[in-house]
């Protein structure tokens, strides 16, 4: 397991639980990984982080020492970004060996450097996946991902206008569950801190949110064969439930998903050699 911290950092937090107004500034090492393309070699780079409040997010700790290597004329560190609140998935990295870094239930956006202490060392790299080819520095071609969903995350029902909340009675606990798998912002960290490389946490959470609702049942046994098919073509590993997708998962999406998807394939597989052997199906 990752040892990330719960979430609310306790260590910018008083005994009596309040949060501390964070006083004067850091000075950190970084170790970065400088990649200059995909096909060339990278390496770690030191960099001196100085002056830094804990206040700051990781991000906007890594803005501030890439406006210095601009400012010597050097090439700033290359990373992904977009939203910077946890909600588009773009902003993943290895911060110290952990997928997003040391807090948990959090995306690298919205990590605070004073989840860090002055003098830290901070080893920064880019997530590790065969699947996951590094384009640049710390950004990684997470299009795999993509052609996951492509090959089977969508409904056929028309959508049309929304409808009223009540018109189609769902489970409560169907529903939770489905929003829950929906939280996934595909950031990829599933299969950085898993020792397989398995997109089985992001590939379960894309069935179960669909596959739990009646919206999704039409093509709910397909879009299980399909997506694995797809993840399999795709180089990602196979699960072994080894669950450090779980702990690095920034939305807190539960290992159950697998198991939701490992059963929805194993009938599908069925449905098919059964559809095969009268003669019809695909
Ligand atoms: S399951 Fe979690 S870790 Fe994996 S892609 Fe989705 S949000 Fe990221
Ligand atoms: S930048 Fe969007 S989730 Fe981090």
């Amino acid at each position: 397991m990752t040892g990330r911290e719960a979430p609310g950092h306790p260590e910018a937090r008083s005994a009596d639980g309040s949060v501390n107004v964070s006083r004067g500034t850091m000075n950190l090492t970084l170790q970065v990984w400088r990649q200059a393309g995909p096909a060339t070699d990278g390496g770690l780079k030191e960099y001196a982080a100085t002056g830094i409040s804990p206040d700051m997010s990781f991000l906007e700790m890594l803005d501030v020492v890439n406006e210095r290597l601009i400012g010597q004329g050097d090439i700033p560190i290359a990373f992904d970004h977009d939203c910077r609140e946890g909600i588009c998935g773009s902003c993943g990295m290895m911060i110290n060996g952990v997928a997003h870094g040391p807090s948990r239930g959090t995306a690298a956006c919205q990590l605070h450097m004073r989840s860090f202490k002055d003098g830290d060392t901070v080893l920064i790299e880019p997530w590790r996946a065969r699947a996951f080819p590094v384009i640049k520095d710390l950004v990684v071609d997470r299009g795999a991902l993509d052609r996951i969903v492509q090959s089977g995350g969508f409904i056929s029902a028309p959508t049309g206008s929304a409808q009223d909340g009540n018109a189609i009675p769902i489970r409560k606990e169907d529903s939770d569950s489905a929003m829950d798998a929906a939280a996934c912002i595909g950031c990829g960290a599933c299969v950085a801190a898993c020792p397989n490389s398995s997109a089985s946490l992001f590939t379960g959470a894309k069935l179960s949110h669909l596959g739990l609702l009646p919206q999704g049942q039409p093509e709910r046994y397909r879009r299980a064969l399909k997506m694995v098919a797809q993840m399999d073509i795709e180089s990602f590993g196979g699960c072994t439930f080894f669950g450090e997708c779980q702990e690095a998962c920034p939305k807190e999406i539960s290992i159950d998903v697998i198991s939701r998807m490992n059963r929805d394939y194993l009938k599908a597989a069925v449905m098919q050699v059964e559809e095969r052997q009268a003669g019809g199906g695909e």
